[in-house]
Order: C-alpha cells, then structure tokens, then sequence
C-alpha cells in the first residue's frame, strides 16, 4: 500500500516536470512582410527589399525546444522564400526555404507560414532570403538560448551583442545580378560592408550614422557575428582588444582567444570581449579575406566600441578623441586564416561516426563555358566565355517547374534525376596545372541519395579551374564534424590517418582551404531534400551547389511530414 502510494508520488512528480517542460516552451507567432523601403547609404537612396521595413531585418530570439509560426507575405515585385540558416528542420523540408529545392517561391501578393520547432540547438544562426540575390538586404539574426535552466559551458555575459557582416550595394543588387547573369561575366563587387547595416566612418555620408556601442570599463559582452554578406570572406578585429571564440555555427568551441577572427559568408562565431584596456573609442572593424585570383570590394567597415568613461576633448571643440584602429590581416592572408580555423575544437568529446558508409570525394570550383559566338554581348567572361561553377563537374540548374522536394514527395518525373557522380568523372591533379579541356563543366539538375541513417564522409576538394578559391560550403538540414583538412590534391592513403575524430568542430558551413581540401562527417538522420552549396551567392548562381536526397527509415518517425497545406505552388 505504500509503495503504491509512493510510486503514484513519483509519476506525480514527474507529471509536474513533464508539464513544466511543456509550459516552457513557447510558440513564437511572426509576421514577415516583404516590401520595398527608402534606405539611404552612401549619400544615395534605394528602395531596398526589406522585412517589415528594417534593414537588417527583425533578430528572432528564442529558446530550444520551443517553435515558430513566421507568415511571410510578399509585398514585393520579387518571388521570394525565406531560409533558416542552420536550423535542422527535422522531417520538416518544408520550412526550409530555398526556391526550387524544397519550395516555390513565395509569388508577389501570396503568402506562407514556416512552422518549425528547434530541436536540441542552442547558439547563433541567422535567417536569409534564398531567392537569387535578394538577401542582400533581408536577413536577420537567429538567436537561441538555451532551455530556461540548461547552463552554458562558459561563464555567459549578461550582454549579447549581435554584429550582422553585410555587402551594400550602390544600385539595385537584383540589376547587379541580372546584368551579370546577361553577359556572363563576374557580377560587380558592393560598394562597401556594413556592420548592423552602416557601413561606418571610412566611406563617404555615413559618419553620423556608424552603429556605437556603449561598453562599461571591466564588463564582458558577447559578440555574436555573422557573416551576412553576399560574395566575400571577411577578417573581423577589434582594437587592443583580444576576442575570445566560444561557439561557432551554434556549436561550443574550446574557448580560445585571438586578436583577429575569418569568417566566411553564411558561418557564425561568439566571441567574448572584455573591456580590460583604457577607457577610449576602439574601432571594430572588418575587411576582405580575398584567397582568389580576382577582383573584390578591398573597402573597411567599421562601428566604435565606447567605454562610457572615454573621455572626451577639452575646451572649444566638442569634438571626441580619435577612435583606435586595429591591425587587420592583409587581404590574401590565407596563413592567418588557416591559422584561426585551424585552432577550432568542440567543446567536449563528439559523437563523430566513427566508420563510413558513403565515401563521397566532390572536387568543387569554377569553370568557364564557352561560347559559339566569342564576341557576343552574352559572352563577356574570360576570352570570350561565360563563368561557371560546379561540383564533380555537374553545374547545378535550378528546376523551374516545381521543387525537387515537391517533386520527389509526389513522385512527379522530368524535374531532377539522382543520378550524381560520387566522385570527379575523370581524376586530376586537381590543384596543378589544369588542362584546358577539363574548364568546361556540365549542366544539370542531379541529386544524390543517401539511406536513412548513412554514416557520410565528404571530402571537399578545391580546384585550382580558374582560380583557387576558400569556398564556404553550407549544407542545409545538417550540422557536421570538420574532421580534417590541408593543401594541395587530397591522399586517400595518408591524410586519413590524421584525422580528428575526437573533438572536431561541428559546423554548418565550412571553406576549402584555397587550393587545399577539407574533410567533413555526418550522419543523414534528417529525411528529404537538403541542397549543398557554396554561400558565395556568385558561385551559387554559377552552379556550385549538389542535392542530397535522404531517403525515409522506418515509420512515422524516420519519415518526412506531410507537407502543409499552404506550401506554394509554382
Ligand atoms: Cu544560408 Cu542555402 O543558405
């Protein structure tokens, strides 16, 4: 009787504990409207693509475990989606966003609701549109913060700073794309990059607006930084002011501290700063890390960390005292680049697969596609061609006439074929001297499957095709272990031996080192259509980008959802 009594005690509790999780988590209900909004840069005026009217746009800040309902609605000329960057949308394809992979597009006038549930993630993403060029201006923060209770594995600031990278450009970033697309030739570089949006003091009208934060003398604050920008790794320093990592993608590092940090378009990186130095106006600042052969945007943002205590100018002047500058790398850097990826580690022991079962080898870079008439106007590329991209020679084409991830729930043929090659069709030296009868890659629409639960190995191999370049490669639905990397071809034989499968940083994005290879692993636990492709919105537009396609286990459970009702149609 008792024991019956105390046994009925214990399910009551946790009942209660049960309900109390329950309680915890929190529905966030959004409106996302998309509509043009004067923003004024760089002494002119655009009606930029906005949400809700804010560039950058709205920081989502919630906890894990709990869900999200965001209505979009198109009230721009432009088809559009939306994309959580990072967030693993398990079973859930369907709220991922990018056009033509697991979605249409959302139409000028439609709308659609993305529902989604954080599972088991904590730490900063950041939200995009994936739709041709149109992030330039729309995107925003993710922020997640652990369950009410779940600790941090360091000891967490009170003050969260996020710091939005972004390009700007002095025109219509949808025109710089349409003419490029045109003469096939490289798009412009932007004009300039932005922190929170301003581009900062070292660019023409725009001093009154550099974004200030105000820091008191002995306090950490965490900067949460991502890099939002379209087409460039950036270097991102502060002034006599050291930076600690802490997590990277919205996964722990081992804390370690730097003066400067490398981040590639689409990854995130926490550092921890303390105001430890005299109490002054430090620049924050962050310019190219340009590893190719080609022309970038070589400009300097900046924004003015402020001890509240710096002291200001004496007498007429009402004038401050100069802000100090940090030393940034030079642009082609790549040591100091290599230096700082190479020092990530996960916080703790990771569960890394520790056997493979698909062994994928993708080469990943540029090409050129030639032309029957050199000199006509759609042919401006390199000698009379136009610019390409690809991975194992296959130059991805976006489907037009419905998604690959409708397409494949509906068993509709002619959109995509699965037929992608696991490894280059013909081998090479890779980073020497390529023969000109290997620039020319094929065009395609091809994904690759995988079964439920397939422990993968992917080894990133750059080319030196046109230019050997760090390519920030994103896979959508996943995060994966960084287990290995270095320069020059890959050896299957050697390189192996030296990986790291004991505390490897998990990422969602992650560069080839320029002409070198990097090796990650994952488990393809996640069913659907997840696109993989290079961040670099000029690259992705050029065709380097694959689809896997992870096929359903067993049951409910292992399966993709039904799709909602108000998906679009194309
Ligand atoms: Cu952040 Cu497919 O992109």
């Amino acid at each position: 009787m008792e024991s019956l009594q105390r046994l009925s005690f214990v399910s009551f509790i946790a009942l209660l504990a049960y309900f109390a999780f329950l309680a915890s988590a929190e529905l966030h209900v959004r409106e996302f409207v998309i509509e043009p909004k004067p923003v004024k840069r760089l002494c002119r005026t655009h009606q930029s693509i906005t949400v809700n009217g804010q560039f950058p746009g709205p920081t989502l800040e919630v906890r894990n475990g709990d869900s999200l309902a965001i209505t979009v609605i198109n009230r721009a000329r432009y088809n559009i989606s939306i994309h959580w960057h990072g967030i693993r949308q398990l079973r859930n394809p369907w709220a991922d966003g990018p056009e033509y992979i697991t979605q249409c597009p959302i139409r000028p006038g439609q709308s659609y609701t993305y529902r989604f549930t954080i599972e088991d993630q904590e730490g900063t993403l950041w939200w995009h549109a994936h739709s041709r060029w149109l992030r330039a201006t729309v995107y925003g923060a993710l922020i997640i913060y652990p369950r009410l209770g779940s600790p941090y594995p360091f000891s967490m600031p009170k003050r969260d700073i996020p710091i939005l990278l972004g390009e700007w450009w002095d025109r219509n970033p949808m025109d710089v794309l349409r003419q490029a697309q045109f003469t096939g030739a490289a798009a412009n570089v932007s004009d300039a990059y932005t922190i929170n949006g301003q581009p900062g003091d070292l660019y023409r009208c725009s001093r009154a607006e550099t974004v200030r934060f105000p820091i008191f003398p002995g306090e950490t604050v965490q900067l949460r930084v991502i890099n939002a920008g379209l087409n460039q790794e950036l270097f991102f320093s502060v002034a006599n002011h050291q930076l600690t990592v802490v997590e990277t993608d919205s996964a722990y590092t081992k804390p370690f501290t730097t003066s400067v940090i490398m981040i590639g378009p689409g990854q995130t990186t926490n550092v921890l700063l303390t105001a430890n130095q005299r109490p002054r106006r430090y620049y924050m600042a962050a310019r190219a890390y340009n590893s190719a052969n080609a022309p970038f945007d070589n400009t300097t943002t900046t924004a003015i960390l402020e001890y509240v205590n710096a002291p200001t100018r004496r007498g007429r002047g009402r004038g401050q005292i100069a802000p100090v500058f940090p030393v940034l790398p030079g642009f082609n850097d790549t040591a100091t680049a290599t230096a700082f990826t190479n020092r990530l580690r996960y916080w703790k022991r990771a569960p890394v697969p520790l056997q493979v079962d698909e062994n994928l080898f993708f080469t990943v870079g540029l090409g050129l596609t030639n032309c029957s008439n050199p000199n006509s106007p759609r042919c401006q590329g390199p000698n009379g061609t136009r610019f390409a991209a690809s991975i194992n020679n296959q130059s991805f084409v976006l489907p037009r006439r419905n998604s690959i991830m409708q397409a494949y729930y509906q068993g509709m043929p002619g959109i995509f074929t699965t037929d992608f090659p696991p490894v280059p069709p013909v081998q090479f030296d890779y980073t020497g001297n390529v023969s000109r009868g290997l620039w020319q890659p094929v065009k395609g629409t091809k994904a690759y499957k995988l079964k439920y639960r397939a422990n993968v190995q992917i080894v990133l191999q750059d080319t030196s095709i046109v230019t050997t370049e760090n390519h920030p490669m994103h896979l959508h639905g996943y995060q994966f272990y960084v287990v290995g990397s270095g320069f020059g071809n890959f050896n299957p034989r050697t390189d192996p031996a030296r990986f790291n499968l004991y505390d490897p940083p998990e990422r969602n994005t992650v560069g080839t080192p320029p002409g070198g290879w990097v090796a990650i692993r994952f488990v393809a636990d996640n069913p659907g259509a997840w696109f993989m492709h290079c961040h670099i919105d000029s690259h992705l537009g050029w065709g380097l980008a694959m689809v896997f396609l992870v096929e359903n286990g067993i049951g409910q459970l292992q399966s993709v959802q039904a799709p909602p009702l108000d998906l679009p149609r194309c």
